[in-house]
């Protein structure tokens, strides 16, 4: 089985942060997202892995991800030269694919199990296509699948008023090569676009088996702020493991699950785990509340900071208080007077906030 992890399309509801870089690559827990997906298809056997990128940061994605190596995988890259839909990322991969049955993982995605079971039970039941599902509070909001007594997927509907049901469609699938006969059977949709979800139904009218898996375990779209920090917050809760080179003086206090890369210095400053912090950071006169990365490079001076993702070489000096904050790289947020409110942002890379 080949593995297709999608890393192309617009990104719109993350800007302006991917104005200037990928969404995939916005780290959760100082690693980019979409290396916890090429992570999960290795893990479940997956070694042959093509990722679907886009003109404007396919390079960035290449030369940060590589060739696989560093995954114990072989990664080929797929330039999809316009954002025209899930399925037609497929399309576009059809070379790499060939005949092969393959997992499809959405790369701004992420889960909490492992691809194993999924997997297992494609092999075993050899549908044309299974699909991840996952109960949702608000299913109007994404793809809905409608079930017969027997769990056999009957349809999908994208956004619908009236959902059939609460089952979301969870951004991973496991294909058989009939799904290329169905994607050239469609058209694209109203908003211009070649949705799975059609293609998927239409492997359904024309009588081919579709089958489902609940996902038990938690998903997050990490494609929204919001989503973002609350991906950080449960990996750096469940999944990050310490290891504290830094220096910490003897004014600081650290207390819960820390990590301090190398290089990073903390001075006169108190952290409050789960927290990670990258490598050759200065912090200083500093709070740092649970559920805060802190990428490499970072400047922190005299700011009282939590549940937020601040990137790499960002300075944010004299802030006041910052909560609930995406902060791009390089980015500047600095106040000549002590600001005593709470700020929320969302910073683009190299953005320069004066307070
Ligand atoms: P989406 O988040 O649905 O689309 P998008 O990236 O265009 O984002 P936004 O809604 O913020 O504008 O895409 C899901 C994943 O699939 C994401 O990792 C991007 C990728 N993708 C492609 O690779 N090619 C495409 O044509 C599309 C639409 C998405």
């Amino acid at each position: 089985m080949r593995g297709l992890i999608l890393s192309g399309g617009r990104g719109t509801r993350l800007r302006p942060l991917t104005y200037t870089g990928a969404k995939q690559l916005v780290p959760v827990a100082n690693k980019p997202i979409l290396w916890y997906g090429i992570e999960a298809m290795v893990a479940s056997g997956i070694r042959d892995i093509g990722i679907v990128i886009s003109p404007e940061t396919g390079d960035q994605v290449k030369q940060l991800t590589g060739d696989g190596t560093r995954f114990g995988a072989q990664i080929s890259y797929i330039l999809q030269a316009e954002p025209l839909g899930l399925a037609h990322a497929v399309r576009t991969a059809r070379p790499f694919l060939g005949d092969e049955a393959f997992a499809m993982y959405l790369g701004d995605n992420l889960i909490q199990t492992g691809l194993e079971q999924l997997i297992s039970r494609f092999e075993v039941s050899q549908p044309d296509a299974l699909i991840l599902l996952k109960r949702v509070p608000n299913p109007t909001a994404f793809g809905v699948a409608e079930l017969d007594a027997t769990g056999q997927v009957r349809r999908l509907v994208e956004k619908p008023k009236e959902p059939p049901s609460d089952l979301a469609l969870v951004g991973v699938y496991l294909f058989s090569a009939f799904i290329h006969k169905a994607i050239d059977a469609i058209a694209p949709s109203a908003r211009g676009e070649l949705e799975i979800t059609d293609a998927i139904q239409s492997l359904i009218a024309s009588g081919q088996r579709v089958e489902s898996l609940e996902l038990a375990g938690w998903w997050l779209d990490t494609g929204k702020k919001d989503d973002l920090l609350e991906a950080n917050r449960i990996i750096l809760d469940e999944q990050v493991i310490c290891t504290q080179s830094g220096e910490v003086d003897s004014e600081s206090k650290i207390s819960g699950r820390v990590c301090i890369g190398s290089g990073s210095k903390i001075i006169r400053s108190t952290i409050r785990g789960p927290v990670i912090i990258g490598t050759n950071c200065s912090v200083e006169d500093t709070y740092i509340g649970p559920y805060t990365s802190i990428g490499d490079r970072v400047i922190l001076k005299k700011v009282d900071i939590d549940h937020s993702v601040v990137l790499e070489g960002a300075n944010v000096s004299e802030a006041g208080r910052v909560v609930d904050s995406l902060i791009g790289q390089r980015a500047v947020v600095r106040s000549h007077q002590g600001v005593p409110v709470a700020h929320r942002f969302m910073l683009g890379d190299d953005s320069v906030v004066e307070l």
